[in-house]
């Protein structure tokens, strides 16, 4: 039914900025970098553009999308911000941060995007190109992860093109992004809730709200109802090779993912070994996660052994990733 699509890679400058916004204004599928990880874009406003991204990506439909604009104004066309969710947006706009707002009354982002929730989450990403793109583009993007339904995150254009060629138009390569794990998600509903730990630490936001914020990892409630948060599911992050974290030994045959000075005992004898971080930088580590993943699962190991992941800083997302690549499935 699909037929294939050639899909053509663009190194990022404003010429490819200006091919992108006209592809998207066709209603073509565009691979972008933003600061976080590799998004793939489609006009939010058009259904049959976000039913495309959805095949493409093999993702179930009730997954809602991020709608991403170039400003805070641009934002508030599509939701409705409490006083709350104001000062969060000011605070961290652009930057890694989606907030899950009402939709407003006149927001014109397809339901489809939204999976048919009368919430819609928005983020105003601090990226250059992503930037670019969304300013010559002039209205919202929604942009999901540009991995296959899933597949870890794509933080390069390679895993973009791994992932999905044959079913986009276009992917324009930025280099590797720097943050390296999706963005956190708050829902601003009432009081601020913390749906997704990601790229902005917890700490930077209940410093800026001056309280600590509840964390909601909302489960799937089951299917005929519309889930918080639907991409907590279980399995969403996840390499093929099982995963065994928090472990300081390597058997033989298994790889190791290790983090600090100092490698797990029998690391010499491990089939591969990726460091995410040697001088256990949390935010290096975060940058390496999907990547190192991806590379230790095409190693032909029985297991990617794990070492432990201290919970602070981006830790805390970076075990959140790992605990969902490792879930049962
Ligand atoms: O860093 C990021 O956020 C990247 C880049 C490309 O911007 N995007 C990203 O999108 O991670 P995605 O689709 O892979 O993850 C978005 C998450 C999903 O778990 C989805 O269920 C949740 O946001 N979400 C979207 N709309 C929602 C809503 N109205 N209520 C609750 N959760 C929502
Ligand atoms: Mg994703």
């Amino acid at each position: 039914m699909t037929v294939p699509l050639t899909t053509r890679l663009l190194q990022a400058d404003a010429a490819a900025a200006a091919e992108a916004a006209r592809i998207l204004a066709e209603g073509g599928l565009v691979a972008f970098p933003t600061e976080t990880v590799y998004g793939l874009g489609a006009d939010a406003t058009n259904g049959r553009a976000v039913a495309r991204l959805y095949a493409a990506k093999g993702r179930p439909a009730f997954n809602p999308l991020i709608a991403h604009v170039v400003d805070l104004k641009a934002a508030q066309a599509l939701a409705r911000f409490n006083p709350k969710a104001a000062k969060l947006a000011k605070e961290f706009w652009p930057g890694p941060l989606t907030l899950v707002l009402p939709k407003a009354a006149k927001c014109r982002v397809a339901d489809l995007a939204t999976a048919g929730l009368d919430t819609i989450a928005v983020r105003v990403p601090n990226h250059p190109i992503a930037r670019d793109i969304l300013a010559a583009f002039g209205k919202a993007v929604v942009a999901p992860s540009a991995n296959r339904s899933g597949h870890v995150s794509p933080t390069r254009a390679e895993h973009v093109r791994a992932d999905l060629a044959g079913r986009i138009d276009l992917i324009v390569d930025g280099g590797p992004t720097p943050v390296g794990v999706e963005s956190t998600i708050i829902a601003c509903i009432g009081e601020p809730v913390l749906l997704r730990p990601g790229g902005l630490p917890r700490a930077a936001i209940e410093s800026a709200l001056g309280r600590k914020l509840a964390y909601a990892p909302s489960p799937m409630v089951g299917a005929d109802e519309a889930p918080l948060a639907p991409g907590m599911l279980a399995a969403h992050y996840a390499p093929r090779t099982r995963l065994r974290l928090g472990a300081n030994r390597v058997e033989p045959g298994e790889a190791l993912l290790a983090f600090g000075a100092n490698p797990a005992e029998g690391s010499k004898r491990a089939k591969s070994m990726l460091n995410l971080s040697a001088r256990g930088d949390l935010i290096e580590a975060a940058a390496n996660l999907f990547s190192h993943l991806r590379a230790l699962d095409e190693a032909g190991a029985s297991a990617i052994v794990v070492m432990p992941i201290p919970a602070e800083g981006l830790g805390e997302a970076i075990n959140d990733r790992l605990t969902r690549a490792a879930a049962p499935r």
